[in-house]
């Protein structure tokens, strides 16, 4: 067996996005000089002025991660407690204990073949009277039906949150996907395409909302003398915004770099019989999170035994999202079946993905998958 030689040994399914250190030491710098490190200082600030036009959104509320973005979004849209939220059982933990943390129940719908995400015209056999949102996620940056989500929420009068984590600078028919629904979440944890090491955001068209999440963020503090809401501390850091206001100006080359990969990846899997690369709806642009492959029955292997593979050989592929969150011992019920999740599931294999990525680990990885390993 060859090891492949790279930081640690190992090559990981994404490698952080990492500005100039002096460039960093800049920033400090001026943060230290400035002797404000963090609720809502100048950097955060223009990060967030910043993003508005990056995402293109009205609205942006930055947020010290993902998760307690999602977490306040939830918590701004004010429903009742123990009513029931649609949501997707493919994606990470975060997005089903968001809904649970906020004293709602998670309702699994079934999944796309194609995209992966929720599958809208399975949402209404699941709306109860008790059904008050819909929760989706734009998974692998796959975009969500969002149409047909939308005449669903106008129909049955729920509310809509999208989890974006995946689709950072996603355009759908030209619009930033921040737009639709309710509240859109965002993480820029380091694993993602733009990162604030840990880090987050929400966007949303309704600007009465703007001063709710703010106040949440900041513990439902409205002034010195007055504390109105239940909030929580979301707030991101002046350092967390300088690595963004940096990162900011790295991405879209990370972008360009990352589709190269994707071409070739591309170029050379589509003519490997029994694999299938999810395709990005035309009228959607690509953030370029993830690539996602799946392992079809026809193929000479499974997904497990090709993840034992590449690990093998010190190339740390990931089985996103296994198991699903319908598996998790916290949400399991062996009553549910969902046709196109169960199968999926065993199938689906994330590939490193990112700009720095070495050709040589390119090409290793295009001969494991022709099942060349020595
Ligand atoms: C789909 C999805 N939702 C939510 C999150 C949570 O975001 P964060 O890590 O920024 O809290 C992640 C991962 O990081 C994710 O992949």
């Amino acid at each position: 067996m060859v090891n492949v030689k790279t930081q640690k040994n190992k090559v990981f399914v994404t490698s952080p996005l990492l500005p100039d250190l002096d460039d960093v030491a800049s920033q400090l710098k001026e943060i230290w000089a400035a002797k404000w490190i963090t609720n809502m200082g100048e950097k955060h600030n223009l990060l967030e002025s910043k993003l508005k036009d990056v995402l293109n959104v009205d609205n942006v509320c930055l947020f010290n991660n993902g998760t307690i973005a999602l977490l306040t979004a939830i918590k701004a849209l004010d429903i009742p407690i123990g009513s029931e939220v649609i949501t997707t059982p493919f994606t990470f933990a975060a997005t089903p204990h968001c809904i649970t943390w906020n004293g709602l129940k998670p309702v699994f719908c079934d999944i796309e073949p194609d995209t992966m995400t929720i599958d809208a015209n399975k949402i209404e056999a699941l709306i109860t009277p008790k059904t008050k949102l819909i929760l989706g996620v734009h998974v692998y940056g796959f975009p969500c039906n969002v149409k047909k989500i939308d005449e669903i929420a106008k129909k049955y009068n729920l509310k809509v949150i999208y989890d974006a984590a995946h689709a950072f600078s996603t355009e759908i028919e030209g619009k930033g996907i921040g737009n639709f629904g309710d509240i859109t979440m965002f993480s820029f944890h380091a694993t993602k395409l733009f990162n604030t090491v840990e880090g987050g955001c929400l966007t949303f068209n309704n600007s009465d909302l703007y001063k709710k999440i703010c106040n949440l963020r900041n513990f439902g503090i409205q002034n010195e003398e007055c504390v109105s809401d239940i909030g929580i501390n979301g707030k991101m850091n002046e350092i967390q915004a300088a690595i963004g206001l940096l990162n900011l100006n790295l991405f879209r080359d990370e972008q360009a770099k990352r589709k190269k990969i994707y071409d070739l990846y591309n170029s050379n899997i589509s003519l490997i019989k029994g694999i299938r690369i999810p395709k990005m709806p035309s009228n959607t642009t690509n953030s370029y999170q993830y690539y996602p492959i799946i392992i079809n029955d026809d193929y000479y292997t499974d997904r497990d035994d090709l993840y034992n593979r590449f690990k093998a050989i010190n190339i740390m592929t990931r089985k996103y999202f296994y198991p699903a969150c319908s598996d998790y011992a916290c949400y399991k019920d062996n009553s549910k079946h969902y046709e196109v999740l169960d199968d999926i599931k065993h199938r689906v294999l994330c590939l490193p993905f990112y700009g720095s990525l070495p050709c040589e680990v390119t090409d290793k990885i295009i001969r494991g998958l022709n099942g060349k390993f020595e």
